[in-house]
């Protein structure tokens, strides 16, 4: 009987070739999906939705992470509160549903009753002695970034999520994505690696390809293609986008809204990548012929043609900003081969759907361009579990971000499995 070798995650880590992809163990392992649980979703910052999910009082959602489920929860102070879902009494999930609306948070199994800021207020039959302020809910480190929610599981988060917060709030705040709502929220699950999922997001090598709908806000030249030497027309066209870009980066800039590239992707916790990218032509939103989807702008905006805002942080999000609406995108692993891809759409709070917007029209592009997604992930996750896959080379001219991606994974299961991080 031939007996497996036993995976040495270590070995694994050290012998990465750099600019290829992954072993395949990466991608189907459920030993290396046990790791990348620990080091890489328990230890860093976690995109897990928007303040709109929770706009009143008692408005809560529910999210897992890997064996974890925790609730995002407004509390009677209008603040948000994230606690992991487990009573403290003899441990019961409190919350069984993803979203709702509570006036406490009541266990099912002895009505031990907590406020939404996670105090307990009242345990039954628990005797005179009984404290309950020892008792409250366990806190999940939470920190909003203009409304955009991150959660850390670990007792000490990283701390680089100030200077995030930093570059990006100025970024996000024309958008005031705090005074929006959720106009539609999509559930994709994927059948492939959470890792596949994100490296199909970092590059756009695949979008003429597959992506006629998204591509039509693009321009090949805006996603790291090399126009062809001997290609006249294409050399030209090359130049024009670039001198369009500058110039619109630096109109952008002088309007006060910080545009340019800011690249933090590998050699810290929270990587991440932002830049206002131009949509192609005259585009103004990313929708079937590139024009705004809602009426409404948001936040006091009145240009339609401000581009995409876009920021992507490690390990687990990616996000487009517009003039009328903002669209994000969190990952959650499953199991080794299968990931959860929930897109939120968001509009102006006071944008009144059939009237300002239709729904339809806003989420077509993304709608069609995550199945397209999907159904690409899946081919390389069959690819990955054949005994004939080898890791393959990067594109050094349209993959860079892919290859940071798996450099930063790479470089965080490292300082896990050296006790650093
Ligand atoms: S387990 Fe929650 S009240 Fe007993
Ligand atoms: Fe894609």
């Amino acid at each position: 009987m031939l007996m497996r070798a036993p995976l040495d995650p270590q070995q694994l880590v050290v012998g990465r070739r750099p600019g290829h992809t992954l072993e395949g163990a990466f991608y189907t392992s459920p030993e290396i999906f046990a790791l990348d649980l620990e080091a890489i979703f328990a230890k860093h910052w976690i995109f897990v939705g928007a303040e709109p999910e929770v706009p009143e009082p008692g408005d809560f959602i529910s999210r897992d992470i890997g064996r974890d489920s925790i609730i995002i929860v407004r509390g009677d102070d209008g603040a948000v509160h994230a606690h992991f879902n487990v009573c403290r009494h003899r441990g019961a999930r409190l919350l069984t549903s993803d979203r709702g609306t509570v006036g406490k948070l009541v266990c099912p199994y002895h009505q031990w009753t907590y406020e939404l800021s996670g105090d307990l207020i009242h345990a039954p039959q628990m005797g005179d002695h009984f404290d309950r302020s020892c008792h409250g809910l366990n806190r999940v480190h939470l920190r909003s970034t203009e409304g955009l929610l991150f959660v850390c599981l670990a007792d000490v988060p990283p701390a680089d999520i100030d200077e995030m917060a930093c570059v990006m709030a100025p970024r996000l705040a024309p958008h005031e994505l705090r005074n929006t709502k959720v106009a539609r929220q999509t559930d994709l699950i994927e059948e492939g690696n959470w890792k596949l999922t994100m490296e199909n997001n970092r590059e756009c090598y695949h979008c003429a390809g597959n992506h006629p709908e998204l591509s039509a806000s693009y321009s090949k030249f805006s996603v790291g293609f090399a126009p062809d030497p001997g290609d006249e027309a294409e050399v030209a066209a090359a130049a024009a986008y670039a001198a369009e870009e500058e110039r619109l980066l630096a109109e952008w800039e002088a309007r006060g809204l910080p545009s340019l590239p800011i690249e933090v992707m590998t050699g810290r916790p929270t990587g991440f990548r932002t830049q206002r990218l131009v949509i192609d032509g005259a585009g103004e939103s990313h929708t079937a012929d590139t024009k705004i989807a809602c009426r409404r702008l948001l936040g006091n905006l009145t240009d339609p043609r401000l581009g995409d805002l876009h920021f992507w942080t490690q390990p687990n999000s990616w996000h487009h900003i517009f003039s009328d609406h903002a669209v994000t995108f969190a990952v959650f692993p499953l199991a080794a081969d299968r990931t959860l891809l929930r897109t939120t759409w968001l509009v102006h709070k006071d944008a009144v759907e059939g009237v300002d917007y239709d729904v339809d029209r806003l989420t077509s592009v993304w709608r069609v361009t995550n199945e397209q997604d999907a159904a690409l992930v899946e081919l390389a996750q069959r690819g990955a579990g054949s005994r004939g896959y080898r890791p393959g080379p990067y594109s050094p001219l349209t993959e860079g971000l892919v290859d940071q991606f798996t450099t930063w994974y790479v470089e965080r299961v490292a300082a896990h499995l050296e006790g650093t991080r």
